[in-house]
């Protein structure tokens, strides 16, 4: 199925996976909730009608061993945690239509129903399961209360996710040498009954669904995958007390396992908005059971629940299909995944205690690297983004020509804008609607700063300055240009920067609301007069981020000093660096390239798993690579150099994201990279497995 491009006449709907009631929240939830902010904000920019939503989750595993750990029930627990969110959301921008939680009415009483017409159509029948349970504790262990080994790629794992691994969701029973997180014990496993869904019965409705999928690549890649290596049917019930009943069965002591009812929120908490503003407003029917546009945005770690179990759940139950699944990358730091346990992470509301202003970072998340790219932060690339591109570029295009506007002419000087410039915003423009139907926030910025660019070239061409005088007319055009590129870079940054914007906004003297207005607002007249504009950006200064650094760092060496897998090997670096000039070598480059550029190669760690001569071409090798998410075909120029028979098995590093190219009839989808004449393959040091990302 294509779709129409946005706007379209149907309402839309963005939703932001539910963050678990259980733990403060920090820079990598973040990125997911601005993000969604920032594309429900765009889609209204365009003139698309939208609702942006999503909800606490507060069952399951995640939320219960939590509350257990501090003794507290999980409803008091996850209620405490539901309304710090609340509060913390409006605080960088993140406005939801609306925001509830999956324990609520609402959402009880839809997950019943959509349950029990899962039932009623047959979708659903009783097995027989093996459970992991601890013996000490004589307590079954669904989910997060069990840990052991990934059974597809080796990682250590939940009972339901391989969450530092293959990312797969994995069934009760599954996990590999099951142990207690209660007691530490070793699990047994028990038979047990439990509900079943048919999501096996999907798998042609998928692979279509895929087919039409809009957001990010991964979102219809891995699915892709899991589906050709089979799908299992999925288990709706867990041995537990905190969730909600199954329908008809609210005296057996199994609840619906947490991922049944928290996407449901999704519709449960649009329901809501529309019992607050009316039907006309704003119909959730008919977005989820008529045509509308449903986009989530999500981590990438839950591909799976969004792009199989969910839409088979919607199909079956007679609902919309999403349109969209937008997956954004992790947020890592030092290279290494957020934990909140061993205090890994930028905290939201540390963030807030150091007095940066909320759009600040909102701006780095959404330009950082495509959505789908990990992020390393850093306070040093915050800084770099901030000062470079809203204090340098856009701050300061705001600034001088305000400035300039207001001392000369208290505003805006009358008459039309000129053609170049009208044409240069309808650039602008056209940018920002491609970005949006791209589902890229890198490009709806920018779209906004290339215009400031442009703003502070166009100011520095024209020399107003030296035309006041002699040339006043021209000069009150330069002026008046300008402050229409300002007023346009104010409506294109909304979506990221909503309170900046808001601020500019009113500095140009309109009134109302920035985020009310659409695309066309910037290209109409701002008011006539204004007052003596204020600069909007400040400068981040080295000292502050080098204390910064140097306190991440020590977190960091912290977190390190906590995980004991510290095998480092000092290795005696250093001993021949300074012979490299005796032999022959290319010489350096003297161009550096940013973080970002270097962000922007996706290098990984493969395996070669074949590997042949290609007939007629003398150097060239045929090579497929395991990369994890899927295997590769590449082309590399080693015929000759190595054997290839020996190389199957090895370990070696691929650039993913090359452009595909055709060497001899014959597909390369990558590139192998390789040192020097003799082409001796990289490869990795230590243990890290195929897939991982070189960074
Ligand atoms: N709480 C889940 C997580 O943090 C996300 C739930 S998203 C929904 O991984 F789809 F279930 F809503
Ligand atoms: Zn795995």
């Amino acid at each position: 199925m294509s779709h129409d491009e946005f706007p379209t006449d149907r309402p839309a709907v963005v939703t932001c996976g539910l963050p678990y009631a259980n733990g403060d929240l920090h820079v990598g939830h973040l990125r997911t909730y601005v993000g969604g902010d920032a594309l429900s904000r765009a889609l209204e920019t365009l003139g698309q009608k939208t609702a942006y939503v999503s909800g606490s989750d507060m069952h399951g595993t995640p939320v219960a061993v939590n509350a257990e750990k501090e003794g507290v029930d999980p409803e008091e627990f996850a209620l405490r945690w539901h309304e710090q969110y609340e509060e913390t959301f409006p605080k960088f921008g993140v406005e939801f239509d609306n925001y509830g939680h999956t324990h609520d009415e609402t959402n009880t009483e839809l997950t019943r129903e959509i349950v029990r017409t899962l039932d009623e159509e047959g979708y659903v029948y009783e097995d027989e399961v093996l459970v992991a349970y601890d013996p000490e504790a004589d307590q079954y262990l669904p989910d997060r209360y069990v840990e052991g080994t990934c059974p597809y790629c080796g990682a250590k794992a939940r009972g339901d996710e391989c969450d530092e691994g293959c990312q797969r969701h994995l069934e009760p029973g599954e996990v590999e040498d099951p142990r207690s997180v209660r007691t530490g014990n070793p699990a047994e496993y028990r038979e047990r009954t439990h509900k079943f869904f048919r999501v096996s019965e999907f798998a042609d409705y998928l692979t279509e669904f895929l087919d039409g999928l809009e957001g990010t690549s991964n979102a219809r890649n891995q699915p892709r995958q899991w589906i050709e290596d089979g799908l299992q049917d999925w288990c709706l019930t867990r041995d537990m007390e905190w969730g909600i009943d199954y329908p008809g069965a609210e005296d057996d002591d199994i609840v619906l396992y947490v991922w049944v009812d928290a996407p449901i929120e999704y519709i449960a908490s649009t329901k809501q908005y529309t019992e607050r503003v009316g039907t006309d407003e704003y119909d959730w029917e008919a977005v989820w059971k008529g045509d509308g546009e449903i986009v989530h945005v999500i981590g990438r770690d839950i591909i799976q629940h969004h792009t199989i179990f969910w839409p088979a759940m919607l199909e079956a139950a007679a609902y919309n299909a999403p349109r969209a699944v937008a997956a954004t990358g992790f947020i890592t730091i030092g290279g290494k995944g957020l934990s909140t346990s061993r205090n890994r992470a930028i905290w939201a509301n540390e963030y807030l205690a150091e007095g940066f202003h909320p759009d600040l970072l909102r701006y780095y998340l959404t330009t950082t690297g495509g959505l789908q790219q990990d992020v390393d932060f850093t306070w040093e690339a915050f800084q770099e983004k901030v000062n470079g591109e809203l204090v340098g570029t856009v701050g300061n295009f705001w600034y001088r020509s305000l400035l300039f506007a207001y001392r000369n002419y208290e505003g805006a000087p009358e008459g039309e804008v000129s053609e170049e410039v009208v044409e240069r915003i309808e650039g602008a423009i056209g940018e920002f609607r491609e970005a949006v139907n791209d589902y890229s926030l890198r490009g709806v910025g920018q779209a906004a700063t290339r215009l400031a660019q442009f703003g502070n070239e166009y100011i520095q061409r024209n020399e107003p300055w030296k035309l006041t005088d002699d040339e006043p007319e021209e000069a009150a055009q330069v002026i008046r240009d300008c402050v229409q590129i300002a007023k346009a870079v104010g409506v294109l940054i909304e979506p990221i920067a909503p309170g900046k914007a808001q601020a500019l906004w009113e500095q140009i003297g309109e009134d109302g609301a920035v985020a009310e207005a659409h695309l066309e607002a910037a290209l109409e007249a701002p008011p006539r007069n204004f007052g003596e504009p204020g600069e909007l950006f400040e400068k981040i200064e080295d000292d502050r981020v080098d204390e910064l650094e140097a306190a991440l760092e020590d977190r960091i060496e912290a977190a390190a000093t906590d995980e004991t897998e510290t095998e480092s090997d000092d290795t005696g670096a250093g001993e021949d660096a300074a012979m490299a000039d005796e032999r022959d070598l290319e010489p350096l480059l003297e161009d550096r390239i940013s973080f970002d550029d270097f962000q922007n190669l996706d290098i990984r760690v493969g395996r070669i798993e074949h590997a042949e001569g290609i007939e007629g071409a003398d150097d060239l090798a045929k090579l497929e690579v395991d990369i994890g998410f899927e295997t590769r075909q590449v082309v590399a120029g080693i015929k000759q150099l190595h054997d290839l028979e020996s190389l199957p098995g090895e370990k070696c590093v691929l650039l993913a994201n090359m452009e595909p190219a055709e060497l001899f009839g014959v597909e390369s989808n990558g590139m192998i990279l390789a040192a020097g004449e003799e082409a001796d393959l990289l490869t990795t040091h230590g243990e890290s497995e195929v897939g991982e990302k070189v960074r």
